[in-house]
């Protein structure tokens, strides 16, 4: 068995919602987990929500009881960042998309995990390497980009920064085949390739709209049964947060220098009117709690 395999301790910064995703999976494949947040009371509704999370597997028949309370009992929780890294062999950070915010935690994460952990991060946009560049140890930083809901999707998106050593890729594909997952490498250019493909496309969609060639019903029913998207693109925006679609067009629009990437006015709008998708409870459609029916916002209707 190699080395690899003994990789047993992980610390996973920020329990919002991928960070409680990202513990729930290592926790459920036999990690001990360090999870660790600011906030003690988004620590407690992690916690509550990877139980909720667990249970609906063990109805579904996905997993067992057993294995819910072992995952349970996996998952630690901190609000010290140098007490939750202090035996990790792997940190995955999954807190706010804020880089300023993102450099310091990487200068914590640096200074207070043991020397040969690796330093990962959860980012869906910022540069790997200008992450890695306020280490001591860039060739130990990579980017392990899950899906959410985490414990669903089964991609991990795995970016090698500009310095980031092969050995270390090998273990964060070995880590990520643990988890049940699938890895791809990829390098670290804006937006990688998920981002960098899938948000020009809802950029497109929104374009489409706010020039009028469709309605949202429309264009997303043309993508869900014309292309088998299991979601049409503006649907998807607004379960992503139309705040960051617009931040990750942002930095693909900065990071090439190329117009395509420009966001659409209407999306640009849309944020400065706070209306960001499901989060807050309208964005291309309307949500409220109890409705599945997709009803599009009053704006947008005919
Ligand atoms: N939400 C998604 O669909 C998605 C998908 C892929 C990647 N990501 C990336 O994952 C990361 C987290 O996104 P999210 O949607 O879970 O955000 P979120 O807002 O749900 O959670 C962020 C958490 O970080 C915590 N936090 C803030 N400052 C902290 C600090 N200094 N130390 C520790 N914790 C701190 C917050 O208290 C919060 O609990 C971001 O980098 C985001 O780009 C998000």
């Amino acid at each position: 068995m190699s080395q690899i395999s003994y990789m047993k301790n992980v610390c996973v910064i920020g329990a919002g919602t991928m960070g409680n995703g990202i513990a729930h999976v290592f926790a459920q494949n036999g990690f001990s987990v360090s999870l660790m947040d600011v906030s003690q009371d988004q620590l407690n509704k992690a916690i509550a929500t990877i139980t909720k999370n667990l249970d609906r597997q063990v109805s579904k028949g996905l997993t067992t009881a057993e294995t819910k309370e072992t995952a349970l009992a996996n998952i630690v929780t901190h609000t010290s960042l140098a007490t939750a890294v202090s035996n990790a062999e792997i940190v995955i950070e999954a807190a706010t998309e804020n880089i300023e915010l993102k450099l310091n935690l990487f200068k914590q994460m640096d200074a207070n995990a043991p020397a040969g952990c690796i330093l990962a991060t959860n980012t869906s946009s910022i540069s790997i390497t200008k992450i890695a560049s306020v280490t001591s140890r860039p060739e130990q930083v990579i980017g392990m980009h899950f899906m959410n809901p985490v414990p669903v999707m089964k991609l991990a998106e795995v970016i090698n920064g500009y310095a980031t050593k092969k050995e270390v890729t090998d273990k964060v594909i070995d880590i990520s085949k643990q988890l049940q997952k699938v890895p791809c490498i990829v390098n670290d250019y804006p937006g990688f390739i998920a981002n960098r493909v899938l948000m020009p496309m809802i950029n497109e969609a929104i374009f489409s709209l706010y020039e009028g060639v469709a309605g949202v019903e429309e264009i997303d029913t043309i993508m869900k049964l014309g292309m088998a998207h299991p979601m049409g693109p503006l649907q998807l925006a607004d379960f992503i947060g139309l705040d960051v679609c617009l931040s990750i067009l942002n930095v693909l629009h900065e990071g090439f220098g190329n117009p395509k990437y420009s966001p659409c006015p209407l999306l640009i709008n849309m944020v400065a009117a706070k209306k960001l998708g499901v989060k807050t409870n309208e964005g291309f459609y309307v949500y409220s709690s109890g409705n599945k029916n997709l009803i599009a916002s009053e704006r947008f209707r005919k």
